[in-house]
C-alpha cells in the first residue's frame, strides 16, 4: 500500500524543512578528492534531475561548502547558464537559472569544497597513531540524520532517493571505500582515481566515503556477498570475530525477511574517531573501534555481545532501513526499534546460551524509567528542524521501540509477525513508509486489529500500571508522582494493554496455561487466585511494555515463589517494585525483601536492579548511616557472589562471567567488602599471577579505585596510554573516573578538556564523573565554568550524554537546585527535551532522597538482617 500524506499520524512535515517536490534527483555522479594533509576536499557532481513543472530555480541542500561553475542541461540538451546563492542558516542552494527550465530530464552540474572537518560530521577527518609513532589521517563520512549536506550539494531528505555514482580521488599510498565494490582505477602522477559502481537507489543519510591509510582483511564470502572488515594497520588480528558474526547475521536475516541483501558487498570499517557506535551506509558500515574489533581471547563477554548486538544491528538495517526507508524523521523510530528487535533475535540465535533477550530487559527497563516521566515523549513524534530530528535517537525510540515491537511478536506469535515484516518490506522495497504501513501488513497477515493496539503504544507517551484485583485487571496511567507545576504532562490516559495471565498453583500441580486479554478502558475479568494457595502472573513471559501492582497478599505469595517465575517475569516483579518506591507508592524495604528472597538466581539484569537500588541509597543515605548500607549490600550480593567465586569454575553457565563482574564490582565499592578489596588490589598489583581475567578487569578496577591507594590512578592512566586493545582502553579509561575524590575526578576532567581523550569519548566520560558519588559536585563546577568550551568542543550529538550524567547530583538539594537552575539558564540545543527529562529525573532521586533519609538506615539494618539470617 502506498504511503499516503493523510496516514502520517504526526501531521504535514515542517514546510520550512522541506525541499520544493517540483525537482527531483535521480542519479548522483560525485568526483570527490580529500586533501588530508591540508584537511580539506574538493568535488564536482552531476545530478540527473526529473522536472515536474517548469522551473526558474532550483533549490537543494548544502551547508558549509563553497559552490562554484554551476550549470544546467534542460531537456534536448540546451545549456543554460545559473547562479548559486547559499543560505547557511536554512542549509539550502538556490540555483537561479538564466531562463526557465521546461518540464522533463535535466542535469545540474557544480563544483564545490569544503572542510574536513573535527565535529565527527559531514565529511570529516579521524586521526590515529601507527606503529611507528606517526600521526596519521583519516577521512571518513557520518551523515546521518542531515550532514550529507556538509559533503556534497543534494536533496538530503530520505525520501528523495537516487543512485550514487561514486569515485574517490586520492594520493596512490591510500586506500578509498564507498557503498559499492570499486568498478575500475586508474592511477596517474602519484593519484589514485578509484570508480565506484553505481549504488541501488538509495536516501542521501546512508552515503559513505572512507580515504585514509587502512587495510582490508580478505573476503569472506557469505552467500556470494564478500564481507571484509577495514582496520588501522596492525589490528587485522582483531578483525575474526566481527566476521564471523557478520556471516551468521547476513544469513539470518536473508532467512528472516526472506530478501536478499541488498547491496553488492559489506565492508565493516572501524573509524578511530565516531560519534555514534556505529553507522548502516548500505555496504560500507562505520564503527567506533571498540564496538567492532576485539579478540575473544582478551575481551569481556559483554565486550562481546555489545559488538555482535552492534554488528547486527547495522546489518539488520541493509534490508530496514536502507531498503524500505521511513519517508520522514518522525518515522526514525521505526527504523530503529527494528533494528533494535531483530539485532536481539539475531544474536540469541548466535549464542542462545547469552540469553540477550533476558539482558534487554535492563534496556527496557532504562527506557520505561524514563518514560515514566512526565516529560517523557511519544515514540513517533513530529520533527521539523535537524536538531529535532538528531534529538530522536533517545530510550523511547530504541528501547521502548523495541519492547512495543517485542510485546507486539510475543501477542501476534513470532511467526505471524514474522510474515507481516516480509510483506511491508517486499511490498516497499527501494521506497519509503509511514508507519502505518507496518501495522497494516501485519493486519492483513493477522487478522488482529494491530494498527489500534500500537497506536496506542506509538502515539502517546508513557504506559499503564495493571492493577492485579481480586478478579479482574484494571489499567492507569504510571507516573512518578504529579505532573510539575505549570509542566504538561506527555503521559498518556489509557492503552490497549496486551495481557497474559498465568497461574502458579499450590505445590505439585502443573503450571496452568497461559490466557491471552487485551485489555482497554474497562476491566477485564480474570480467574482469581487458586484457593489452594499460589498466585497468578499478570504479564506472564514478562514481554508486556507495562508495570503490574499486585494486592499485598498475591505479594507475599509471589515473593515466596520467585524460583517459580520465568526469568523476566522476576526481574519484572523487582524493577515495577523499584518503580512503586520511587513513586512512593510503597517503601525501599519491599525492594530490599525481593532481593533478599532472590537467593541462587543467576540473572544478572535482576541483580542490576538491586544494585542500582543500593547505588541510588548510597548518594542519598545519610553519612552516619553508611555503615549500614555497605553492611547491607555485603549481606544481599555478598552470599551470591561467594557462590560464583572469583575464578570461572566448570560448566558454569554463560552468564555467570557478567554476573560476577556485576557482584564483584558492587562488593568492591558501594559495599566496602574488605575482602573483596584486598583480593582486587592483589590483582592489579600482579601478585596474583598473571593479568586480571577480563570479565572481572573493569570490575577489579572499580574496586581498586574505591580505596584510593597512592600511586593507583598514575597506573591506570598509565595502562590507559598503552592499550593492547581497544577494549583494554576503554576499561581503564572509565576506571579513570571511578576514584571517590574530588581532585582526581577534577584531574580526570581536565583529562576529557584536553587531547588525551578522543572527543568521541570524552562526553561519556565526563558523565561518569558527574556520577561519581564524592567527585561529582566538584566536576559540576568545572562543567558549569568551562560550558562554552565544552559544547564547542564535543560533537553536538553527545551533549545529551554528558548532561544525563547530572541526574545522580541527587545528595544535597542545594546541588540539585544548582543543576536545575544553571540548566534553565543555559539551554542545549540539540538536547532540550534530554535537559527537561534529566531534571525531571534529578527531582524523583532527590526527591526520594529526601523522603527516605530518616528511615533508610533503619531500613537499610533490617535487610542486612533478613538476608544475613538466610546465610548458609
Ligand atoms: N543509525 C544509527 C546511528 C546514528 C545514531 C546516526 C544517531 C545518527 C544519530 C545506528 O544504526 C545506530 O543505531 N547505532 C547505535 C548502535 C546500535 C547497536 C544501537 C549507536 O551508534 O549507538
Ligand atoms: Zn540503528
Amino acid at each position: 500500500m502506498p504511503a499516503t500524506d493523510d496516514a502520517a499520524p504526526s501531521g504535514a512535515p515542517d514546510a520550512a524543512f522541506r525541499l520544493p517536490r517540483t525537482v527531483e534527483p535521480r542519479t548522483y555522479r560525485l568526483t570527490i578528492a580529500p586533501d588530508l594533509a591540508a584537511a580539506t576536499f574538493t568535488g564536482t557532481v552531476e545530478i540527473d534531475l526529473t522536472v515536474h513543472e517548469p522551473v526558474t530555480e532550483i533549490v537543494c541542500n548544502a551547508a558549509e561548502l563553497a559552490l562554484a561553475e554551476v550549470s544546467v542541461e534542460g531537456p534536448g540538451g540546451t545549456r543554460l547558464d545559473a547562479t548559486v546563492e547559499l543560505d547557511e542558516a536554512a542549509e539550502r542552494a538556490t540555483f537561479r537559472l538564466s531562463d526557465p527550465l521546461g518540464a522533463g530530464e535535466a542535469t545540474l552540474r557544480c563544483t564545490f569544497d569544503g572542510v574536513l572537518n573535527d565535529k565527527l560530521r559531514g565529511f570529516y577527518r579521524s586521526t590515529f597513531t601507527d606503529q611507528s609513532g606517526t600521526t596519521r589521517t583519516v577521512a571518513t563520512t557520518q551523515m546521518e540524520s542531515t550532514d550529507a549536506r556538509r559533503a556534497f550539494p543534494c536533496w538530503d531528505e530520505p525520501d528523495r532517493k537516487a543512485v550514487f555514482e561514486v569515485t574517490l580521488v586520492v594520493d596512490e599510498g591510500l586506500a578509498a571505500f564507498s557503498n559499492s565494490p570499486v568498478a575500475d582505477e586508474a592511477v596517474e602522477g602519484g593519484t589514485r582515481r578509484v570508480r565506484f559502481a553505481p549504488t541501488m537507489k538509495m536516501s542521501t543519510y546512508l552515503v559513505a566515503f572512507v580515504v585514509g591509510p587502512l587495510e582490508a582483511t580478505d573476503p569472506v564470502d557469505v552467500e556470494g556477498v564478500p564481507v571484509r572488515v577495514v582496520h588501522a594497520p596492525g589490528k587485522g588480528n582483531l578483525a575474526p570475530f566481527a566476521l564471523e558474526v557478520a556471516a551468521h547475521a547476513l544469513r539470518f536475516f536473508t532467512d528472516y525477511f526472506a530478501i536478499a541483501y541488498p547491496g553488492d558487498k559489506v565492508d565493516l570499517v572501524a573509524i578511530p574517531d565516531f560519534a555514534f557506535g556505529a553507522m548502516e551506509n548500505l555496504g560500507c558500515v562505520t564503527f567506533r573501534e571498540t564496538a567492532l574489533l576485539i579478540d575473544p581471547a582478551t575481551a569481556a563477554r559483554t565486550e562481546l555481545e555489545r559488538v555482535a548486538l552492534v554488528v547486527a544491528h547495522e546489518l539488520a538495517h541493509m534490508w530496514f532501513g536502507d531498503l524500505v526507508t521511513m519517508r520522514w524523521w518522525e518515522g526514525i523510530w521505526l527504523n530503529e526499534a527494528f533494528a533494535t528487535f531483530m539485532e536481539t533475535l539475531c544474536v540469541d540465535a548466535f549464542r542462545p546460551g547469552w540469553e540477550v533477550w533476558v539482558s534487554f530487559g535492563i534496556s527496557r527497563e532504562a527506557a520505561m524509567a524514563l518514560d515514566d516521566l512526565h516529560s517523557t515523549r511519544p515514540i513517533e513524534y513530529p520533527v521539523g528542524s535537524p536538531a529535532e530530528a538528531d534529538g530522536m535517537f533517545d530510550l523511547l525510540t530504541y528501547e521502548k521501540g523495541c519492547s512495543v515491537l517485542r510485546m507486539l511478536e510475543q501477542f501476534l506469535g513470532p511467526d505471524r509477525f514474522r510474515d507481516g515484516v516480509r510483506a511491508y518490506l517486499t511490498a516497499h522495497a527501494y521506497a519509503n513508509t509511514v508507519t502505518a504501513d507496518l501495522w497494516d501488513a501485519l493486519e492483513s497477515v493477522s487478522g488482529e486489529p494491530v494498527r489500534a493496539v500500537m497506536d496506542s503504544w506509538i502515539l502517546q507517551g508513557g504506559h499503564p500500571l495493571v492493577t492485579v484485583g481480586p478478579d479482574a485487571v484494571t489499567q492507569e496511567p504510571f507516573a512518578y508522582g504529579p505532573a510539575p507545576a505549570g509542566a504538561p504532562s506527555a503521559i498518556g490516559d489509557r492503552w490497549q494493554v496486551p495481557v497474559l495471565v498465568r497461574t502458579l498453583h499450590g505445590e505439585r500441580v502443573p503450571p496452568g496455561a497461559t490466557e491471552r486479554h487485551l485489555l482497554g478502558p474497562d476491566p477485564v475479568p480474570i480467574p482469581p487466585p487458586p484457593a489452594d494457595g499460589g498466585a497468578r502472573v499478570v504479564n506472564a513471559g514478562g514481554w508486556g511494555a507495562y508495570r503490574t501492582a499486585y494486592g499485598p497478599g498475591e505479594l507475599v505469595e509471589l515473593v515466596g515463589r520467585l524460583a517459580d517465575l520465568a526469568t523476566l517475569e522476576r526481574f519484572n516483579l523487582l524493577a515495577d517494585t523499584w518503580a512503586l518506591v520511587l513513586a512512593d507508592r510503597a517503601g525501599p524495604g519491599a525492594l530490599l525483601d525481593l532481593a533478599a528472597g532472590l537467593g541462587d538466581d543467576g540473572d544478572p539484569s535482576t541483580w542490576a536492579l538491586v544494585v542500582g537500588a543500593l547505588t541510588l541509597c548510597d548518594r542519598v543515605v545519610a553519612a552516619a548511616d553508611r555503615p549500614a548500607l555497605q553492611a547491607a549490600v555485603r549481606s544481599l550480593l555478598g552470599p551470591r557472589f561467594e557462590r560464583l567465586g572469583w575464578d570461572p569454575g566448570a560448566g558454569e553457565g554463560e552468564r555467570a562471567p557478567s554476573l560476577r563482574a556485576l557482584l564483584l564490582q558492587a562488593l568492591g565499592t558501594v559495599g566496602a567488602d574488605p575482602a573483596v578489596r584486598a583480593e582486587a588490589a592483589r590483582r592489579f598489583d600482579g601478585t596474583g599471577g598473571g593479568p586480571i581475567a577480563p570479565d572481572i578487569e573493569s570490575a577489579v578496577l572499580q574496586a581498586v579505585a574505591a580505596q584510593l591507594r597512592p600511586g593507583d590512578y598514575e597506573a591506570v592512566y598509565a595502562r590507559y596510554r598503552d592499550p593492547a586493545t581497544p577494549q583494554e582502553e576503554l576499561r581503564y579509561l572509565n576506571a579513570l573516573a571511578a576514584f571517590p575524590d574530588a581532585d582526581l575526578a577534577v584531574r580526570t576532567f581536565e583529562l576529557c578538556r584536553s587531547d588525551e581523550v578522543r572527543t568521541q569519548n570524552a562526553p561519556y566520560l565526563v558523565a561518569v564523573l558527574l556520577a561519581n558519588r564524592v567527585g561529582g559536585p566538584a566536576v559540576w563546577e568545572r562543567v558549569k565554568s568551562n560550558w562554552d568550551e565544552l559544547l564547542a568542543r564535543f560533537p553536538v550529538n553527545s551533549h545529551s550524554r554528558m548532561v544525563e550524567g547530572a541526574k545522580a547530583l541527587c545528595g544535597q538539594r542545594s546541588t540539585s537546585d544548582d543543576v536545575t537552575r544553571f540548566l534553565t539558564e543555559h539551554p542545549v540545543a540539540h538536547s532540550e527535551r534530554t535537559v527537561v527529562q534529566m531534571l525531571e529525573r534529578l527531582a524523583v532521586n532527590t526527591g526520594f532522597g529526601e523522603r527516605n533519609r530518616p528511615q533508610l538506615g533503619a531500613v537499610l539494618a533490617g535487610a542486612g538482617g533478613a538476608a544475613g539470617a538466610d546465610r548458609p
